[in-house]
């Protein structure tokens, strides 16, 4: 499974990604609006120069030209930029327009099993689960992710899957588990998939019989 960073943090990118184990990152409006700059294609290209893999960045546009207008711009930034379109009706045609002109997009807003049907047909390249959003309206997250999974390996579908508004490490888990092909994961949440209580404990009682054996490595 490929783990993306979810952030427009410049910093906290190249902090996790420095761990090795990042292979591109999610942007959108929301986590844009966060930062000091302003610099949009700036900021997507940094990005992109730092994780060396697929950067989602989002167009704003919600009529089928504006979309395709603003899917040029962006997925000119850099050769690795997917560009973002939200799943409604002209995002659609777009992403549709966008698959048929070589352009990669990452089909996003999606929440249901039937959307992520139809972003497959259309011919994106990415879509996703916002499984955190999902839960937090009473629905289960999860259970849409397998639903996902099932019709993309049912019809044998190009399109990738991606973990999307992930809050805690069971989502990493169980979306590894359900073989989805992406997580795309906050800072924070990439960090505490290291820990472990059992780890912390263990090393601090092998340091200290360590330093009771008196054995030198160097
Ligand atoms: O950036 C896409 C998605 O992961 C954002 O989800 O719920 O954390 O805003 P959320």
């Amino acid at each position: 499974m490929e783990i993306w960073v979810d952030s427009a943090d410049i910093g906290e990118v190249k902090r996790v990604h420095e761990l090795g184990i990042v292979d591109g990152a999610t942007t959108n409006p929301s986590l844009f609006a966060k930062q000091k700059s302003k610099d949009f294609k700036g900021v997507v290209k940094q990005i992109a120069d730092i994780v060396n893999g697929p950067v989602s960045a989002e167009v704003v546009a919600t009529d089928f030209e504006g979309m395709v207008r603003q899917a040029e711009i962006v997925s000119k930034i850099h050769k690795n930029v997917v560009v973002k379109i939200p799943c409604i009706p002209d995002g659609l045609k777009a992403v549709k327009y966008c698959s048929d002109n070589g352009i990669k997009t990452n089909y996003t807003l999606t929440f249901s099993a039937n959307q992520i049907l139809l972003a497959a047909k259309a011919g994106a390249t990415y879509t996703n689960v916002f499984i955190g959003r999902l839960d937090d309206a009473g629905h289960s997250g999860m259970e849409v992710v397998r639903e996902a999974m099932q019709i993309l390996n049912n019809y044998k579908f190009e399109t990738k899957l991606i973990a999307a508004s992930t809050r805690h490490p069971l989502h990493i888990k169980e979306a590894a588990l359900l073989g989805c092909h992406v997580a795309t994961v906050p800072p924070a949440l990439i960090e505490k998939l290291i820990k472990h209580p059992l780890t912390d404990a263990g090393l601090k009682q092998f340091l200290a019989d360590w330093e009771k054996c008196g054995c030198k490595i160097e």
